[in-house]
C-alpha cells in the first residue's frame, strides 16, 4: 500500500537538480542533459511549448506542504493531430524513475496515473512509449496500467545494444470533433 505521505504533483525550476539525479542513478532511464528539462514548463510558458510537454514528481512530504524528497518523475509530451474529423493528440511518456528504496510501492502506479489524466487534457487518443526488452520491471508496471504491445525496435538502444519494445495505451477522446 502507498505511503500516503507521497503526493504526484507538476515539477518546478527547483526540482531539477532532484530529478536529474534520480534518471542518472537508473541505467534503464533515458539520461538528458539538465538542460532538456527547460521544455517541461520550466523556461517556458507551456502554451508555447511545442510539442507539450510535463514533468511530474513524486514527493515524501514529512508534513503538508513540506517536501522532505523527491522519490520519482514521470516525464511526458503531446503532439497535437488534426484532420477533418478530429482534434487530438498523440502523447508519449519519455522517460520514468522511481528511486530504488521507493521501488514496489505503488509510486510508480501514481504517476503514471498522474501522467494518464495530463494526456487526457491534452486531448490525448494514444500514449506511446519505448522500453528495453529486458526491463520486466517497467514493462510489468505499463502492462498493468492498461499498455500493450504495439511492435518492437530491433537494436533500437544501446550500451548495451538492445531491442526496444513498443508500448501503448488507447486513450479516451473528448468529443472535440469538428
Ligand atoms: C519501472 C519503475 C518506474 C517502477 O516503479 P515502482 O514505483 O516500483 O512501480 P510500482 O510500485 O507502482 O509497481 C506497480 C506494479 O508494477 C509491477 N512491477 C514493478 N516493479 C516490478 C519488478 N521489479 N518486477 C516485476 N514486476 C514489477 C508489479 O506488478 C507492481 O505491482 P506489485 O508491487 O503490487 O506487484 C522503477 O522500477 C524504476 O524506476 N526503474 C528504473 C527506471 C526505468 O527503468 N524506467 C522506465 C524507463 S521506460
Amino acid at each position: 500500500m502507498i505511503d500516503d505521505r507521497i503526493i504526484v504533483r507538476r515539477a518546478g525550476p527547483a526540482d531539477v537538480d532532484a530529478v536529474v539525479t534520480l534518471a542518472e542513478a537508473a541505467s534503464t532511464a533515458a539520461h538528458w542533459p539538465r538542460t532538456a528539462y527547460d521544455a517541461y514548463g520550466m523556461a517556458l510558458p507551456q502554451e508555447d511549448s511545442i510539442p507539450a510537454k510535463a514533468l511530474f514528481i513524486a514527493c515524501m512530504c514529512a508534513w503538508p506542504g513540506q517536501i522532505a524528497e523527491i522519490v520519482g518523475f514521470i516525464a511526458l509530451s503531446a503532439l497535437l493531430t488534426t484532420d477533418s474529423a478530429q482534434i487530438a493528440s498523440e502523447c508519449e511518456l519519455e522517460n520514468m524513475v522511481v528511486a530504488e528504496p521507493w521501488r514496489r510501492q505503488g509510486v510508480g502506479q501514481r504517476l503514471v496515473a498522474a501522467g494518464l489524466l495530463w494526456c487526457g487534457a491534452q486531448l490525448g487518443s494514444v500514449l506511446r512509449l519505448e522500453v528495453r526488452a529486458s526491463n520486466v520491471a517497467a514493462i510489468a508496471l505499463y502492462e498493468l496500467g492498461g499498455f500493450a504491445v504495439a511492435g518492437r525496435r530491433p537494436a533500437y538502444y544501446s550500451q548495451p545494444v538492445e531491442d526496444a519494445v513498443l508500448l501503448q495505451k488507447a486513450l479516451h477522446t473528448s468529443p472535440g470533433k469538428a
